[in-house]
């Protein structure tokens, strides 16, 4: 494939359609997985249930408003955004007649990579750079239907990369690219930089989540002001992680908003 493909083109092989088979499984490491709190693999994870029921409300709602995009949003850091990104996605991803692409738009700390415990070849915002193929990015973890677009380093100044032209072509044709695939970003917070906004409007849907005492009630108002007010993004709705009350029976509690 030449450099500067389109996206379409380039992720075409390994899911134009949401059955076949990846070209090139990287394998996982579970323990790794189970570390970093991925547990959406496994089925027999009592957690992962908790996964599959956020996926239906997710899809339901996608579905009907022929969405494909969907970003996962926080006002503030470590509130679990990526952690529930990369679980959702393989919820997703175990629906025979979906798949689930992952892409880190968190150029800032990009972790999706180090939390799947593993590598590609070069970075998304090379690609987006016009530096190298996206197959060159793309992985296929050991999960039928789940591929992941990631960055191995940090990117200087991402909100000029995240508003430009480029990325939003790119992701208008990862979402023209193939009905049945839902397309998964992960974002940085809100409130610390414009990273997020930037690219916000060019993405169908969000689900914003919100740490138990990590973000100040000021912090979800101006959260949510962002996504409704500032961008065309429709807000599913908001996941309340590490609530203290649930923690055993389930950590995290969604509330739709009505899309
Ligand atoms: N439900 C949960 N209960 C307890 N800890 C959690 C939960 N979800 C995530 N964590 C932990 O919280 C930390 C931050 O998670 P994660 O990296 O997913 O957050 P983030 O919102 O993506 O952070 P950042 O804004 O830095 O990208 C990690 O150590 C993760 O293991
Ligand atoms: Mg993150």
């Amino acid at each position: 494939m030449e450099h500067g493909q389109g996206a379409g083109e380039a992720a075409a092989g390994q899911s134009s359609s949401a059955t076949s088979e990846p070209e090139r499984v990287i394998p996982l490491d579970l323990e790794h997985l189970e570390r970093h709190r991925i547990v959406a693999f496994n089925k027999h994870n009592l957690i992962s249930s908790v996964f599959d029921l956020l996926r239906t409300q997710v899809l339901h709602k996608m579905k009907a408003n022929n969405w494909r995009t969907l970003a996962v949003v926080s006002p503030t850091e470590a509130s679990g955004k990526t952690v529930l990104a990369i679980n959702l996605s393989m919820s997703i991803a175990h629906l025979l007649e979906r798949s689930a692409l992952l892409v880190d738009f968190d150029f800032r700390r990009p972790s999706v990579l180090r939390y799947l415990g593993t590598q590609s070849e070069k970075s998304l915002h090379q690609y987006l750079h016009g530096q190298c193929t996206l197959d060159e990015v793309l992985i296929h973890p050991q999960l039928p239907r789940f591929s992941v677009l990631g960055n191995r380093e940090p990117v200087a100044n991402p909100a000029e990369l995240l508003g430009s032209s480029r990325t939003e072509n790119f992701l208008q044709e990862l979402r023209e690219q193939n009905e049945e695939r839902i397309v998964l970003i992960d974002l940085p917070p809100l409130i610390s930089a414009d990273d997020a906004l930037a690219v916000l409007p060019r993405i169908d849907c969000a689900i914003m989540v919100v740490a138990n005492g990590l973000s100040s009630e000021q912090e979800v108002r101006d959260s949510l002001r962002i996504v409704r007010q500032m961008s065309s993004t429709q807000l599913l709705g908001t996941v309340l992680n590490k609530s203290r009350d649930e923690q055993i029976r389930n950590p995290y509690g969604y509330t739709g908003e009505g899309a």
